[in-house]
């Protein structure tokens, strides 16, 4: 077989990994890939938004499946634009895609179906946002939400009246999110612990993924902005199987069920952003794709062949693939370009790589990086994943922060506490 994966991340580059070790893959692309994506994959130059591009490309090498990371090529449709000239693509129809492409879709889907999640009221006027907020139906802090994607940047929590004023009309008047923050989702904020449940599902059943948490904030003690993650962990240590067993009863299998019974079968990786909080746990979000870098511990923990899983979600039954965990402790700690989530600089030299790929015990999965005249450059905000997996979290965190001494870039910068105890994200 021949496989297409579509994005350039550290969550790219762990697929292409696990997915390369499928004795029924004969090669692997990645689209547009990084510099580590190199060593396994054929690096092809598009972007992960080009559908178009991507639909040529699979359609003249005769690809089997094309797996996309990112969640913009699935809510604009790749999935469709695929299917439409016979070409498979792992993930959810743009239609049900929808539960991360809007989140007044999935407020209100989740407030038909009685799915537990934060109270919420959505606005599309500066005027109405402000009688909400001085109406006293929230106390502060209170979650400001832009509806559509914003790259991970759309989701502002306020402490006061003035903050949250400020954040709709960065949305609604400045337009800061272009579209996305035309509607303006106003939420309660929710204190607890926070974990991702990620699940693959054929549309009917679901096979759900071992669990995971990853770390927000960009600096250490969950200070700071929200970043993409800067660090994850599996198993997380907050779900235990009743606490597994509850989400999947009464937020995983009734999402799928009620979106099938809406016309919108969900078929693909549902990924449920989870507050678990002193009432149960509460859904935040809901991703249409794999984590990053939750991915990165995870595929380090799946001993099964993850083509089982994804072409039985693609067969209608999921179930079937019976995955095998190992119990491992596996962890992820991400190593950034100084200034992310903000300004950051690129095309600094990293060096040290060489050192940890003849080690069989860390994995290094490249984000934003890229190669020239034979050096390994940074290219983006999130740049390398340095993972590996022991038997207890506390050796895994030894070795992973062991391992990143050996590595150097100008202005690298790390947290030093993941998979450490972390307190609410205010
Ligand atoms: P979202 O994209 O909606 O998941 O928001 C991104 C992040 O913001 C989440 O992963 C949480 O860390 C935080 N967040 C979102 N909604 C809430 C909420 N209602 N209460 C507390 N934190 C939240
Ligand atoms: N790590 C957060 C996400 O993948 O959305």
């Amino acid at each position: 077989m021949k496989v297409l994966v579509v994005g350039g991340g550290g969550r790219e580059h762990a697929l292409a990994w696990k997915i390369s070790q499928s004795p029924r893959v004969k090669k692997v692309y990645c689209a547009p890939g990084n510099a580590g994506t190199r060593s396994l994959a054929e690096n092809v130059d598009i972007k992960a938004d080009d559908i178009q591009a991507l639909k040529k490309f699979a359609a003249q090498e005769k690809i089997d499946l094309t797996v996309a990371g990112p969640e913009a090529p699935l809510t604009e449709g790749i999935v469709d634009e695929f299917e439409q000239i016979g070409l498979k693509c792992f993930g959810p129809y743009k239609i049900a895609a929808e539960l991360e492409g809007s989140k007044v879709f999935a407020k209100q889907f989740m407030d038909r179906h009685k799915i537990p999640t934060g109270q919420y009221r959505i606005v599309d006027t500066t005027q109405a946002a402000q009688q909400i907020l001085l109406s006293g139906v929230f106390s502060f802090p209170v979650v400001i939400k832009a509806d559509g994607l914003a790259a991970g940047k759309g989701v502002i929590l306020c402490r006061s009246l003035r903050a949250a004023e400020e954040a709709v009309d960065s949305m609604i008047v400045e337009k800061k999110f272009g579209d996305a923050g035309k509607v303006v989702v106003i939420e309660e904020f929710l204190r607890g612990r926070e974990v991702s449940f990620i699940v693959v599902s054929d549309g009917v059943k679901a096979s759900p993924f071992v669990t995971t948490m990853d770390h927000k904030p960009v600096f250490d003690g969950d200070k700071g902005p929200n970043t993409g993650g800067m660090g994850a962990i599996s198993p997380s240590p907050f779900v235990k199987q009743d606490q597994f067993n509850h989400i999947m009863k009464t937020i995983v299998l009734p999402t799928i069920t009620r979106m099938l019974e809406e016309e919108r079968k969900y078929k693909g990786v549902l990924y449920v952003g989870l507050m678990l909080t002193e009432q149960g746990p509460r859904v935040l979000e809901y991703n249409c794709r794999f984590g990053d870098p939750e991915t990165q511990p995870q595929m380090l923990r799946l001993e099964s062949d993850l083509m089982d899983i994804l072409e039985a979600a693609m067969d209608g039954n999921v179930l079937e693939a019976k995955p095998v965990w190992n119990r491992k402790a596996s962890g992820c700690v991400v190593l950034a370009s100084g200034g992310y989530p903000t300004k950051y600089e690129k095309g600094k030299v990293i060096e040290g790589l060489d050192k940890l790929e003849k080690r069989a015990d860390v994995v290094v999965f490249h984000a934003g990086t890229r190669e020239e005249a034979g050096k390994v450059l940074t290219a983006g905000g999130r740049v390398l994943n340095v993972c590996a997996s022991r038997e207890t979290l506390e050796d895994t965190m030894k070795a992973i922060y062991g391992a990143i001494d050996e590595l150097e870039f100008e202005g690298m910068y790390f947290r030093k506490d993941i998979g450490k105890e972390r307190k609410a994200a205010l």
